[in-house]
């Protein structure tokens, strides 16, 4: 028998929520899917621009950090939210995914941790079990609508900590980072020597104004090694064209050491494809068309949510401010997981919040993307089920 690392034995067990979903897929039964977050299969507009009719998309130039011309119109993208970025310290990869997997490389030995925001959504904790590193939660406190407290993130770092990861806006909460939190984050970054790393594939999609609120940290002089993520997967609702972006930033002599060492890890892969990164500009230039429909899309169906909410529900839409999904907290009896199940037997499949590690209160995540149609009829049986008298 051969031998395989420990790292890759996840369990491999269906959880109930997906056999009884299969289930009603192999019955032939229709099922409303409040869990679909991809955007190319809800009826989004695609861009108008065809990969294979650019100029030269066979010729090879081997680029660790990206071509330039693709590399400088992140940095254009990136401009427009507000602070002037270097093209310098823009690096292209084939996804945020890999982005986060080079970062863990840079950064961390095996056996040095990372923290993670609870609850958030669980990629992080399979990349970095992949590279070899360990993930520790730090609370975002529901009493501060899921905001970020430094305290806690404090707290949680130990002797083997290199890194903070924040996502901004969170996933699924929808909070987006103010300039208050950020300060008192990179102060406590700068005195343990950790980088923050910042996931801000969300950042384009904030629903209202808010005062003080942070949509990007590319570019903001900041006394830690900081790192932004995002790419065409949310940006432009295209995550098969496989192209993401990280910008370097913080104090210059350990942003260019990064710099230096990041070209080493890109020269292993490769990774991104030449027609994407031609087709780079065209393609950002989608991008407010398509963030325009989607929140469109997303407005109406959380709206549509708020409607049908009986006035004396026993349950409630946790107010957020951007994304791509709605929070609903419930009553914990029956739970999380027995609500799921009782949704499915209904056809409308959600995902509870244990998915997401609240680590209290009960919730359901429902993803807002779907076409009105779908979303307006799984509203009836998502309202019957959550009415009190249910199942009695
Ligand atoms: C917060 C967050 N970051 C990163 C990703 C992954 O993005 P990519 O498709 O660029 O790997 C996701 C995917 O849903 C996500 O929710």
């Amino acid at each position: 028998m051969s031998r395989f690392s420990l790292r890759t034995a996840f369990p491999r067990t269906p959880n109930p929520l997906s056999q009884a979903a299969a289930g009603r897929h192999a019955r032939g039964l229709p099922l409303w899917d409040l869990a679909e977050t991809n955007p190319t299969r809800v009826g989004l507009p695609p861009p108008d621009v065809d990969l294979g009719a650019l100029p030269g998309p066979f010729h090879y130039a081997p680029e660790p950090f990206g071509l330039p011309a693709a590399r400088a119109s992140v940095a254009a993208h990136l401009s427009r939210q507000g602070t002037r970025v270097d093209a310098a310290h823009v690096v292209l990869s084939a996804s945020t995914s890999e982005a986060y997997g080079w970062l863990l490389k840079l950064l961390c030995d095996p056996g040095d941790n990372v923290l993670v925001p609870a609850p958030g959504y669980p990629l992080v904790d399979v990349l970095a079990r992949l590279e070899a590193v360990q993930t520790r939660s730090y609370r975002l406190p529901a009493v501060h609508g899921f905001g970020l407290d430094a305290g806690l993130v404090e707290a949680a770092v130990d002797a083997r900590t290199r890194a903070v990861v924040v996502v901004n806006p969170g996933n699924p909460t929808g909070h987006f980072l103010h300039e208050d939190e950020l300060h008192a984050l990179a102060d406590v970054c700068a005195r343990h020597g950790l980088a923050l790393l910042c996931d801000e594939v969300f950042s384009g999609f904030a629903w209202d104004e808010e005062a003080g609120r942070v949509t990007s940290v590319a570019g903001r002089r900041l006394p830690c090694l900081t790192f932004s993520l995002s790419g065409l997967s949310k940006v432009a609702g295209l995550p098969g064209l496989k192209l993401a972006w990280l910008h370097v930033g913080g104090p210059a002599h350990a942003r260019d050491e990064a710099l230096a060492r990041l070209e080493d890890v890109a020269d292993a892969a490769l990774s991104v494809g030449t027609p994407v990164q031609l087709a780079l500009p065209a393609l950002l230039e989608h991008a407010p068309r398509f963030q325009q429909a989607l929140m469109e899309r997303v407005r109406g169906n959380r709206e549509r949510l708020l409607q049908a909410r009986p006035a004396d529900a026993a349950w409630d839409v946790v107010p957020a401010h951007g994304g791509w999904s709605a929070l609903l907290r419930i009553p914990h009896h029956p739970g999380e997981e027995a609500t799921c199940l009782r949704l499915l037997e209904e056809g409308v499949r959600v995902q509870p919040g244990y998915f997401y590690d609240f680590g209290g209160g009960a919730y359901l995540v429902l993803s807002l993307l779907p076409t009105p149609e779908v979303f307006t009829a799984a509203l009836a049986p998502l309202v019957r089920v959550l009415s009190p008298s249910a199942g009695r």
